[in-house]
C-alpha cells in the first residue's frame, strides 16, 4: 500500500544519512574514504585518530536505524516498521547521496535490530561486543554478530521479522566481502591498526 510505500522512502532517506562523514567533516579530520578500507563506518572512522568520532559514528549510525523502526511503528504499525528497517539498512549501505557508495551495515543492523525485537538486538549486541573483544578484528566481530542474530531471531522473533533479519544478515556479508577477501588472505588489520 501507499503507506508501507511512504515508510520505505522515509526509512531510506533517515538510513542513508552518512554520519561517518558528517561528523569527520564537522571535526576537521581527514575524509575516511582515503584511509583504511574506504568505508565511512565506526571502525574505520576511529582509523582517523579519534575515538570520540569513531564512538559518536557508530551510535548516530545505530540510532537512525532505531529512529526509523520505531517512527514507523508509531505512525503506521508493524508492517511499516519491518519495511523501515530493511530500507534503513540499504540506505546506510547504498546511500544515494553518495552515488550509492555507503557502509557496511554493522552500526545501523545493531539499531535496527533494537528498534525491531530489542530483545534481539540487545542479544546481538553482546555477541557483537564479546566477539570483538575476543578477536579484536572488527569485521570478524560483525560477521559473527550477524551470523548469531539469526539464531536469536528464530528463537524470539515473528517469522517475517527473522525474514528481514536474514536478508540484513546476506547483505551485510556481501558489503564485508572485500573483509572476507584480507581475512582468507590473513590480511584483515585489528582494531585500530591500518590495514
Ligand atoms: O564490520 C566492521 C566493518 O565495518 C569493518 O570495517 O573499515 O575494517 O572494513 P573496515
Amino acid at each position: 500500500t501507499i503507506v508501507l510505500l511512504l515508510w520505505a522512502v522515509l526509512g531510506y532517506l533517515c538510513g542513508s544519512v552518512p554520519f561517518g562523514l558528517i561528523i569527520t567533516r564537522a571535526m576537521g579530520l581527514v575524509d575516511p574514504r582515503t584511509i583504511g578500507s574506504g568505508n565511512i563506518g565506526a571502525t574505520n572512522v576511529l582509523r582517523t585518530g579519534s575515538k570520540a568520532a569513531g564512538a559518536a559514528t557508530l551510535i548516530l549510525d545505530a540510532v537512525k536505524g532505531a529512529v526509523a523502526v520505531v517512527a514507523a511503528r508509531l505512525a503506521a504499525g508493524e508492517d511499516a516498521a519491518q519495511v523501515a528497517a530493511l530500507l534503513a539498512f540499504i540506505g546506510h549501505c547504498y546511500p544515494v547521496w553518495l552515488r550509492f557508495r555507503g557502509g557496511k551495515g554493522v552500526a545501523t543492523f545493531l539499531g535496527v535490530l533494537l528498534g525491531l525485537v530489542w530483545p534481539v538486538g540487545l542479544l546481538t549486541c553482546a555477541t557483537w561486543i564479546a566477539a570483538v573483544v575476543m578477536t579484536r578484528v572488527s569485521s570478524v566481530g560483525a560477521l559473527t554478530a550477524a551470523a548469531v542474530s539469526t539464531i536469536w531471531m528464530f528463537l524470539i522473533a515473528q517469522f517475517d521479522t527473522v525474514l528481514v533479519g536474514i536478508v540484513m544478515t546476506l547483505l551485510l556479508y556481501w558489503r564485508h566481502r572485500q573483509n572476507l577477501a584480507r581475512l582468507r588472505a590473513g590480511t584483515e588489520p585489528k582494531i585500530g591498526q591500518k590495514p
